[in-house]
């Protein structure tokens, strides 16, 4: 297993272009199910989770070539049933139910479990494709799902924690080929279901209010090849800004959508951070001193629960009182420990982290425990005094490409080594 070994206390400066968005390409890949016609997206990060899921559509029987960001997939002909080896891997693999009902109209996927940030159920999956009158049956880990024909239906979609992202796309997805007109109401309003449902277009489907609560979808009767050109990832805009903050140093952030990180940006701010916007980019540096904040998460265009654990590292540096309420995940808060083992004050109470922060932070060995959880303890490394090793970094090549390069390129002292 691989670690990154950082010598902290170094200011980020230069320039950083921000990737494609991965929580925006999975679900289009998945999308590629829906024809037999060749679609070519770009602006594909390279990562774990992209790779895997290019080989989930492989085992379904697709084409894929990924050549330097671009990847062509080509459904010829594919069949329905995905494993629990593949699903297992990654929780993003639910997309391809849509797809594969809306196509074969019948699906056999193993369910995907629970994973350290929460126990992340299905059921608001599973409920939509129910309201278009799919047959649900849960037997040995696996959820199938088939249909005689899907029919339009209008659904309230809203869970505990509100709307689902990959719910709605799922929906969305499979709603595309059904008969009649879908409403889905209290839709995931998230920009990547926005350029999910582009992408949907682009193939022949008719979609409109994405990005808002209601989505229409005009069931069609078939979608073509498309080609498609993936948004900016807004998380790892936002993990940059941060890096930078933290060290107190001034980035230059290319191809960046402040449009899509008005929360982020907005509690930056008043974490005492200047960020000004020319054009696609973004320049971030500190202003005199950091100050506490209090942050919540919600769904969009709320603060983005997958920008929290990186949050608190910045405020763990802000003297004074921070309260960070997470109201997405119920246990995303593993990175609190492993902050502490560099020094932050950090206590849980319930749903919230109360964080007092103005700590020097000093290196330590520390654990990632998830993808934005990793991201968090690479920014408290990179601010801290002294060598911090953070070990597992097979959770941050899920999730955010080359970022060791790429921190280097901006000034860091960071290496990949192998875990001892
Ligand atoms: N939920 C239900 N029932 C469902 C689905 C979700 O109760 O059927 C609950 C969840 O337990 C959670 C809330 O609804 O409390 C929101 O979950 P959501 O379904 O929106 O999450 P997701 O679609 O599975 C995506 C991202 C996550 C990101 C969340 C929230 C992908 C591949 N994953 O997950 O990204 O945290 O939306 O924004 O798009 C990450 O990138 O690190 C990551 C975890």
């Amino acid at each position: 297993m691989e670690s990154f070994l950082i010598k902290g206390g170094v200011p980020l400066h230069g320039e950083v272009t921000i990737s494609g968005s991965k929580n925006a390409a999975l679900p289009i890949m998945a999308a590629t199910l829906l024809t037999d016609e060749p679609c070519v997206i770009r602006g594909v990060p390279d990562l774990s989770d992209t790779r895997f899921m290019a080989q989930i559509l492989q085992s379904l029987g697709a084409e894929t070539k990924f050549d330097n960001g671009t990847l062509t997939v080509r459904a010829i002909k594919i069949h329905g049933y995905a494993n629990y080896e593949l699903v297992r891997k990654m929780r993003g693999s639910i997309c391809i139910a849509g797809p594969l009902l809306a196509r074969l109209r019948k699906a056999r996927i193993s369910l995907p479990g629970g994973c350290i940030i929460g126990a992340r159920p299905i059921n608001l999956h599973l409920k939509g494709f129910e309201v278009l009158g799919a047959k649900i049956k849960i037997e040995g880990g696996y959820v199938d799902a088939t249909a005689k024909k899907l029919v339009g239906s209008t659904m309230f979609l809203g869970g505990r924690a509100g709307s689902t992202v990959l719910g709605t796309a799922n929906v969305m997805m499979a709603a595309t080929l059904a008969d009649g007109v879908t409403v889905i109401e209290s839709a995931a309003c998230e920009p990547e279901v926005v350029d999910l449902a582009h992408f949907l277009n682009a193939m022949g489907a008719d979609i409109s209010g994405a990005g808002s609560p209601t989505i229409t979808i005009s069931g069609v009767e078939k979608l073509h090849g498309a080609e498609h050109e993936v948004i900016p990832d807004r998380i790892e805009t936002a993990t940059f800004m941060i890096a930078a903050a933290a060290t107190n140093g001034e980035v230059t952030i290319k191809n960046a959508r402040a449009d899509h990180l008005r929360a982020v940006i907005d509690k930056l701010n008043e974490a005492g951070v200047s960020i000004q916007q020319h054009g696609g980019n973004l320049i971030v540096r500190r202003g005199k001193k950091l100050c506490a904040a209090d942050v919540t998460t919600l769904p969009y265009s709320g603060f983005p629960t997958d920008v929290q654990a990186q949050m608190m590292s910045l405020l763990a540096l802000a003297p004074g009182i921070s309260i960070i309420t997470e109201r997405i995940f119920e246990s995303r808060f593993m990175h609190v420990s492993e902050l502490a083992r560099l020094g932050a004050e950090i206590e849980i109470e319930g749903p919230s982290a109360i964080v007092k922060g103005g700590r020097p932070l000093s290196g330590a060995p520390v654990m990632a425990s998830d993808l934005r959880a990793s991201a968090a303890l690479v920014i408290a490394g990179l601010a801290a005094k002294g060598a911090t090793q953070v070990n597992r970094i097979y959770h941050l090549d899920r999730g955010y490409e080359k970022m060791d390069a790429k921190l280097r390129k901006l000034g860091a002292r960071i290496q990949r080594v192998e875990e001892k």
